[in-house]
């Protein structure tokens, strides 16, 4: 992990409210894998204080994208970052999603923003010869996030394009039957979003990884402000900044 001034090589908004920034850093490019994070400093001043945490989207060459959506203080200026300005970046943190393993499918879920994560999960996975199944949802087709994501199918709350419902309507309605063992699920998107998809995936036996993306502070273990309740007894909590975002979903309480 490593703290750096990075510059900013371009900031768009993609869909409606939801942003690219691109910012070069060999070092965080290269040690980064699918799932981790950067925590960011917003602002030049005090306020906000404390940095934003943002999943690493895809990493080209020496270039690291987040993509993320304007809902305070930090994302509103970082929204306004330029091409040429600086960026104070704290990674990469956290641990990355288990990408070997005895399936063949990965089944990529994700609410929102929380495709966020899946550009850069799914240039690993093809790395891996996987196959990759990707079902997003979105309040409506203007805050789709499409962009370099393969086999896409598509959820919107008011049915303004795709299947109208949530993704897990959605994903109850693709793999109606059990049996798909060769299949895993990698989830990212709301607390409810998440919880409903563990209980899917415990309901079909799939193994399922989900990546959370509650309040944060610190993003390295030390303000212990970051708590997950766990499920296997070993210990009550884990930290997500450190021990996650990415669990396995029967491993923790959500
Ligand atoms: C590991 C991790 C990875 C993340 N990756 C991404 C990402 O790739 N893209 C992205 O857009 N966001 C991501 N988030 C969420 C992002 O960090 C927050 O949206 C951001 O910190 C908000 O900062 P702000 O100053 O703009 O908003 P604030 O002023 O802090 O908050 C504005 C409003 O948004 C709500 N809010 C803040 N954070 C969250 C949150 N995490 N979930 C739900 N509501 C929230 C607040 O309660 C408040 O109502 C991630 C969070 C974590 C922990
Ligand atoms: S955010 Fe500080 S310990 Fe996790």
């Amino acid at each position: 992990m490593i703290q750096t001034s990075a510059l900013v090589t371009d900031c768009r908004e993609i869909v409606e409210g939801i942003f690219v920034l691109s910012f070069r850093s060999p070092e965080i490019a290269r040690g980064s894998a699918p799932g981790q994070f950067v925590n960011i400093r917003c602002s030049n001043g005090c306020l906000p204080l404390l940095r934003r945490p943002f999943s690493i989207s895809r990493v080209v060459g020496d270039s690291v994208e987040l993509m993320f959506n304007v809902v305070g203080q930090g994302t509103t200026l970082l929204s306004k970052k330029k091409a040429g300005e600086d960026l104070d970046v704290l990674g990469p943190l956290g641990s990355p999603f288990r990408l070997q393993g005895n399936f063949d499918t990965a089944i990529l879920v994700g609410g929102g923003l929380g495709v966020a994560p899946f550009p850069f999960l799914t240039d690993a996975l093809l790395r891996e010869k996987k196959n990759i199944q990707t079902i997003i949802g979105a309040r409506s087709s203007r805050q789709l996030a499409e962009r370099h994501l393969l086999n896409v199918q598509v959820a919107t709350d008011d049915g303004s394009r795709g299947f109208q419902g949530t993704v897990i309507d959605l994903l109850k309605v693709l793999l109606p039957q059990d049996g798909s063992k060769n299949s895993k699920i990698f989830g990212c998107g709301p607390t409810k979003m998440l919880s409903a998809l563990s209980q899917f995936a415990r309901e079909k036996g799939l193994e399922c990884e989900l990546s959370l993306e509650g309040d944060m502070a610190c993003g390295m273990g030390l303000c212990q402000g970051c708590p997950v309740e766990r499920v296997d007894g070993k210990k009550k909590y884990s930290l997500v900044c450190v021990e996650g975002p990415t669990f396995n979903s029967n491993d923790i309480v959500i």
